[in-house]
């Protein structure tokens, strides 16, 4: 067991090398081919990539942690800071931003007290603009993790929200 003590959805979590075994070796073969992979699993587990599970990554791969760090800053869907239980995603391409997607952006950023790219307190959520997620019609567009919540009003949040823990 790791000494390593990330928080995940607001409450601290052990980083469990057994599992991480499992997702470096046995899914995907301890090879460094598969290493976008292996943190894509990484992220899925904590919903960011700790940094112990990096340093372990890397001994177990023999890769080093700068390149590590290189692959997981490259790519905007990793992230290396905790995120919420809840990952909202909030469309701000042309077809919801014709439809009032800033409006529906402005009432989360208030019901939330959060601005967009923030973490509430209680790591329940996340907000995170996105340009596009493939349902122009449907627009405005917030996504809740893989919810997709179509023709959305601001006076809508609230209740959206509520349904998430
Ligand atoms: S512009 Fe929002 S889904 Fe395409």
């Amino acid at each position: 067991m790791s000494e390593a003590n990330p928080l995940i959805g607001g409450e601290a979590v052990k980083i469990d090398d057994t599992e991480l075994d499992r997702i470096i070796g046995e899914e995907f073969e301890s090879d460094k081919e598969n290493l976008i992979m292996i943190l894509q699993a990484i992220q899925r587990k904590f919903n960011y990539l700790p940094p112990p599970t990096l340093t372990y990554v890397s001994e177990k791969l023999g890769i080093t942690l700068s390149q590590i760090y290189g692959v997981a800053t490259f790519y905007s869907t990793f992230s290396l800071e905790p995120r919420g239980k809840n990952i909202i995603s909030i469309c701000l391409g042309t077809a919801c931003h014709v439809r009032g997607g800033e409006r529906v952006r402005e009432r989360i950023e208030e019901s939330l007290c959060i601005h967009d790219g923030e973490t509430t307190e209680d790591r329940r959520f996340t907000l995170e603009s996105v340009r596009c997620i493939g349902c122009c019609s449907l627009g405005p567009v917030v996504r809740i993790n893989e919810d997709i919540h179509g023709r959305i009003s601001s006076d809508a949040v609230g209740k959206i929200l509520n349904q998430y823990d």
